[in-house]
């Protein structure tokens, strides 16, 4: 695998470990007021971001490189209101698109097939992803991001299941 495809793919894995980091320091903000379902959703999506990492970690040892694990940058810890939390989430996330589609033309240009066919995964990843946000934002500007609004979307979000799990009865 080409030089600047592996520092591409080293600086993705960083991206997707430091939303996995953000995320878990939004599940702690929503956990300490009490948000559970909010705290569970950002949770589910810290891990699913671990996820997205491994996979890029193992396609780079797949490919005969190596990992590199840089330090991460301090998450945000204080949002002013949950809306404000997702319109983080939802911000950062335009930022990994961007970055995934800066490697998939890198790929392009670099006849890079493997790299193109993981990436095409990452950018469908990125519209269900940037659509869920913007589908939990839209809801919390609609019905209020306090009081009773922000009680029934807490536990509309507490129903969330791990990737590739179906939706049904409470497991724990
Ligand atoms: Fe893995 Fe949400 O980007």
């Amino acid at each position: 695998m080409n030089e600047t495809i592996q520092q591409a793919l080293n600086e993705q894995l960083r991206l997707e470990l430091t939303a996995s980091h953000a995320y878990l320091a939004m599940a702690a903000w929503a956990e300490a007021r009490n948000l559970s379902g909010c705290a569970h959703w950002m949770r589910a999506q810290s891990e699913e971001e671990r996820g997205h990492a491994l996979k890029i970690f193992d396609f780079i040892h797949d490919r005969d490189g190596q990992a590199r694990l840089g330090a991460l940058p301090e998450p945000g810890s204080s949002f002013g209101t949950v809306l404000e939390m997702f319109e983080a989430a939802l911000e950062h996330e335009r930022k990994v698109t961007a970055s995934i589609n800066r490697i998939y033309s890198l790929a392009l240009q670099e006849s890079d097939y493997p790299t193109q066919v993981l990436f095409q995964w990452y950018i469908n990843e990125q519209v269900e992803e940037e659509k869920q946000l913007t589908q939990i934002i839209d809801q919390l500007r609609l019905v209020g991001a306090e009081g009773v609004g922000l009680y029934m979307i807490d536990r509309e979000l507490a129903g969330r299941r791990p990737e590739g799990e179906p939706e049904g009865d409470e497991e724990e």
